[in-house]
Order: structure tokens, then C-alpha cells, then sequence
């Protein structure tokens, strides 16, 4: 018999619970044993839960039971889990986690002492809610090379793009729908700012690439500057903006990584996912494009991954199955102005005509775009490929000769 602790019984965690009492039979059969959760860990008091029985409040308590063997951290944060899961794996138990942001800060030290202590150390939950993307990435591409991943990362973003793109509601409510659904982060400036979809970048660029990106390292933007304008220069442009999360090997044994709003085109797998879905795609060098698409935030779809996980730990409690990466300087990451692409950038000024001309002179070929409702004096186009470091100084020679900057969006091709 298997004995499992729950620590956090927020969304994630009466989500675990659920699915994992729901299912409790099946999962026996593919774990090989009996399983049972025997606490749960929480500050609140739960008198009328079914598991009323099962909550504690002191974490020592789990820890210092031998009976536990695998314990699912699902609090969320730094504060609390990072101490809770080092001492967990130190003690030799293994840890299944939903938690990204402790994954992207610690990962590289926590799964080196899953190793030292033979125990595992699994996060399937940390990206992409309910889609399996850790372990088809760790166990099912390992013969390619990964040449690059993107992918649609934040279920809240994405669902309220999805309603101002569809219904052109305010940013605000959508915010607050995706808060009442349980999709938001408990601060959802962590969601509009991309700093979920980095630490999730982070932990994708981490296991393909080998190496341990630290968010802090890594180029973020989120979605608060899109403006339903550009919403719709973009769609006369054939194309969708999502907020991507995109990490790809360059020359010189270098990454470029980034997360910002970007155009994508219609054709592209990615511009089709709408609401709370997640989408990565996963670029091998013998596979092509590989995309996984589903559920990306909410309580059962990532309840299923952190189950998932609890099964798995409890298979392979003999041997140590973790996913593995090294610690790193951070040298490998290419500056950020040297990422290349197209961009979307809107300028207005007061003779549309003649800063057409300025436009052409210094970008080049553009492609000029048009839309229904376009106010006097502003221009949209997209421009060929360049660096930021180029697409920068252009927009600076733009805005010396009269014109203001007001938007630039990267254009990406998947
Ligand atoms: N706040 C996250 C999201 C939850 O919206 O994607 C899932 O990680």
C-alpha cells in the first residue's frame, strides 16, 4: 500500500483529491498496488469535507511518517514549497508538483537531490494544465534533437484574447471570468504579465535544451499593451495575436528565448487555439513539428497531470525516473537583441502620406495593411525580417522624423 500526502487543498489540490478518489480503482490497477491519500496539508479547517479526517496542518507530521512515500506539493509559490519539497526529497519521499514558478527557481537543485536520494521528482502539471508535454518531451522525442518549442502557454491569457478577439469584451471582465473559473494565478499580474508563460518556457527550454534558463534571464512582455486596434489590423493581415512563449537553438551552442504577444498567422496550428487552451508545438530534427494541444489551466485538467504523476512516482519507487538538467551559468542565453523576426508596428502621424514614403525608406519592403475603421493618419505594415537591435533603431529613425511609435508586434512563423 502506497500512502500519498496532498499539500495545498486550493483549486489543484480538491481537484487531486477528486480525480484521485474518482479513479481510485484504475489507478491501483496501473500503479501495481493499493494507494491511499493519508493527509492532506492545509492552514484552513475543512469540518465538512469527506477528508475531514485526513487534514493537518503541520508539515512535520508528513514528513516524519515513514508510511508516506510520495507526497504531491500543489500550494503554489516559493514561500512555503520550496522548503516543504526539498526536505520531502531530502527525506527520501518522492515529489510530484503543479507548482512552475518552483520548478523555473529551483529545479536544477531539486531534481539533483531526487537523484542523489534515488527518488523522483515529477512536474508533468507545471506546463500546459492537462496536456502531457514533460514526459512526451523527456521520454518519447528523446531521439531528436529539439531544435525549438512555442507554444501557448497561459490558459488565462489565451482566454481573454479569445474574448476581446471574439466578442470585443474588456480586458477587465474577461480577467474576472477567468479568475471565477479558476484559471488565474492568485496574482493575476503573473498571468497578463507573461510571468507564468516564462517559468513555463523556462522549464521546457530547461529539459530540451539541458540546461537551467532562469526566468529572470529571459525577455517577458505580457498582454496589457494589446489594443483591440491591433487586433484588427492584425486579422485584415490573415492572422490571430496569442501570447507565445518561444525558446529555439541557435548557432554557437546559444538559445534565443522570449515571451511576448506575437502575430501569427492563420495557417499556423497555434492561431486556432482559443479560450483556456494550451498549445506546444516541439520542432525535433526527425520528428518536424510535433503539437500538443488541450486544457491548459483549471482544476481537473491539472489535477489529471499532478494523479498522473502520483502514479507514476509510485511505479518506479525503486528507481530514480527523474527528468534531469544541469545547473548553468547563463551564457548560453543569446541577448535578446539579437532575436530575429517580422514585426507588426502601428505608427500615427499627421501626413499618412508622406510618412508612407519615410516608412519605405527606412524599413525597406513592407507590407502595408488596412482595416475598416482605421483613424486618419495612422498606418499598420509588417515588415521583413530583422533584429530587434535593427527593427529598433529603425523605429527610432521613424519616430525622428515626426511619427510616433504606437505598437510593434513580433511576427512569428509556426
Ligand atoms: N494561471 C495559469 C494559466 C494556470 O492561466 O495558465 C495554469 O498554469
Amino acid at each position: 500500500m502506497a500512502k500519498i500526502a496532498v499539500l495545498g487543498y486550493g483549486v489543484v489540490g480538491s481537484g487531486t483529491v477528486e480525480v484521485f478518489y474518482k479513479n481510485k480503482e484504475n489507478l491501483e490497477k496501473k500503479a501495481g498496488e493499493p494507494l491511499d491519500i493519508k493527509y492532506i496539508l492545509d492552514v484552513r479547517d475543512f469540518p465538512n469535507s469527506p477528508y475531514a479526517d485526513k487534514f493537518v496542518k503541520d508539515f512535520d507530521v508528513i514528513l516524519n511518517d515513514p508510511e508516506v512515500t510520495v507526497i504531491a506539493e500543489v500550494i503554489g509559490g516559493l514561500k512555503f514549497s520550496y522548503g516543504y519539497v526539498k526536505s520531502a526529497l531530502e527525506a527520501g519521499k518522492s515529489v510530484v508538483t503543479s507548482n512552475k514558478e518552483l520548478v523555473a527557481a529551483k529545479g536544477a537543485e531539486l531534481l539533483q537531490i531526487a537523484k542523489d536520494k534515488n527518488v523522483n521528482f515529477f512536474f508533468e502539471a507545471s506546463v500546459g494544465g492537462g496536456i502531457p508535454i514533460i514526459k512526451p518531451i523527456h521520454a518519447c522525442l528523446e531521439a531528436n534533437e529539439i531544435d525549438e518549442i512555442a507554444g501557448i502557454l497561459n490558459g488565462t491569457t489565451n482566454f481573454i484574447l479569445t474574448k476581446m478577439i471574439r466578442e470585443g469584451m474588456d480586458f477587465g471582465e474577461a480577467l474576472k471570468i477567468a479568475q471565477e473559473l479558476g484559471y488565474a494565478e492568485h496574482d493575476p499580474t503573473a498571468d497578463v504579465e507573461g510571468i507564468d508563460a516564462c517559468r513555463k518556457i523556462c522549464i521546457l527550454a530547461s529539459l530540451a535544451f539541458g540546461r537551467h534558463v532562469y526566468p529572470e534571464n529571459v525577455h517577458t512582455e505580457g498582454i496589457t499593451k494589446v489594443t483591440l486596434s491591433d487586433v484588427e489590423y492584425v486579422e485584415s493581415y490573415g492572422a490571430k495575436i496569442k501570447l507565445i512563449g518561444c525558446a529555439r537553438r541557435e548557432d554557437n551552442d546559444e538559445i534565443s528565448i522570449g515571451v511576448f504577444p506575437a502575430v501569427i498567422k492563420d495557417e499556423s496550428q497555434l492561431a486556432g487555439v482559443n479560450d483556456v487552451f494550451n498549445a506546444i508545438l516541439v520542432r525535433g530534427d526527425a520528428t518536424g513539428d510535433v503539437v500538443f494541444y488541450g486544457k491548459g489551466a483549471g482544476k481537473l485538467p491539472t489535477a489529471s497531470a499532478v494523479v498522473s504523476d502520483i502514479v507514476s512516482a509510485v511505479k518506479h519507487s525503486d528507481t530514480s525516473r527523474s527528468l534531469t538538467w544541469q545547473d548553468s551559468t547563463q551564457d548560453f542565453i543569446r541577448p535578446f537583441d539579437r532575436f530575429d523576426c517580422a514585426h507588426y508596428i502601428r505608427i500615427s502621424a499627421n501626413d499618412d502620406s508622406a510618412v508612407k514614403e519615410t516608412v519605405k525608406n527606412i524599413f525597406g519592403d513592407v507590407q502595408f495593411l488596412v482595416t475598416k475603421n482605421q483613424s486618419k493618419g495612422e498606418l499598420a505594415f509588417v515588415t521583413s525580417v530583422m533584429t530587434e537591435q535593427e527593427v529598433k533603431t529603425k523605429c527610432d529613425d521613424v519616430a525622428k522624423q515626426g511619427a510616433e511609435v504606437t505598437a510593434r508586434i513580433r511576427v512569428l512563423d509556426y
